[in-house]
């Protein structure tokens, strides 16, 4: 399948879905956010993929914000009406395998949005993040106030998102926004062995464990561990913990089908 606006391909169980508007700072347009939505539906289904990675074409920028020119002339209510039906930031939350935002430059608003989405950021040296929405006299809405706060805690992400400010690579993850900081040449190679790292393990357990991680944000103490224990549970129903546990008894590398 061909896209306009991002290019997707899977080798070694790992997809990588590039947004590619490099003039454009890659910003997402309605008719990115519905190639996104494709992919992600042949993604999920696809058996071949196994782990997703999400980066911007180019070296300047992973993704500048939501297209600032779909915004003009938009009133309230125009806005709602575009903003009414696939939300693509929580399809990306929602994915059922892992995630990795691969922060190659510029991380702003709905980008940041994406990437907080994601469920691991690896970021350049190179890379800018922030939330600049205020600058535009408005407010971050596709996650920003919700997400980056449970990521890094409220202080934090008043001043990111009350200044517009955007932060380097280094002050991302020493607030534990990003969870690595590698320089740009090596940012593919180590997004790579992370993401085959992962592809080894068990869908089923990737996707159980995913939902469990997730439901901390979505929960309270008491229904998250009962979560969490319920999906456990579910993973003895595979033939990946029947298949994990024999070959830890053998001594031998599991072979994860995904069943
Ligand atoms: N929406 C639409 N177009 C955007 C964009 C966005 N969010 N971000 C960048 N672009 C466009 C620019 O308008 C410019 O287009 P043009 O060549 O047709 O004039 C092109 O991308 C290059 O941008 P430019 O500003 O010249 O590049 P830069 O490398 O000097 O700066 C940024 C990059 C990301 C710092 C700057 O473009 C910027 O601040 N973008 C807006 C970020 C933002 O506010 N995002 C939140 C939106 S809610």
């Amino acid at each position: 399948m061909t896209y306009q606006n991002i290019l997707v391909e899977t080798s070694n169980r790992i997809s990588f879905l590039t947004i590619n508007r490099p003039d454009k700072r890659n910003a997402l347009n309605q008719a990115t956010r519905d190639d996104i939505q494709h992919a992600l539906d042949a993604l999920e289904k696809s058996t071949d993929s196994r782990v997703l990675v999400i980066t911007g074409a180019g070296d300047k920028a992973f993704i500048a914000g939501a297209d600032i020119n779909e915004f003009e002339g938009r009133t309230a209510l125009m806005q709602r009406e575009a903003m009414k039906g696939f939300r693509v930031f929580t399809a990306i939350e929602e994915f059922p395998k892992p995630v990795i935002a691969m922060i190659n430059g510029f991380c702003l608003g709905g980008g940041l949005e994406l990437a907080l989405a994601c469920d691991m950021r690896i970021a350049s040296e190179t890379a800018k993040l922030g939330q600049p929405e205020i600058n535009l006299g408005i407010i971050p809405g596709g996650g920003g106030t919700q997400r980056l706060t449970r990521l890094v805690g409220e202080g934090k992400a008043m001043e990111l998102i009350l200044t517009g400010d955007a932060i380097d690579a280094a002050h991302a993850k020493e607030i534990g926004l990003v969870n690595s900081v590698v320089p740009a040449a090596d940012l593919r190679t180590t997004v790579v062995n992370l993401a085959t790292r992962i592809a080894e393990k068990s869908p089923v357990a990737l996707h159980m464990a995913k939902d469990a991680v997730k439901s901390a944000a979505r929960m309270s103490l008491r229904e998250g561990l009962e979560r969490e224990l319920d999906l456990f549970c579910l993973t003895f129903g595979s033939e990946d913990k029947a298949e994990g546990v024999r070959a830890f008894l053998e001594k031998r590398k599991a072979d994860f089908k995904g069943r």
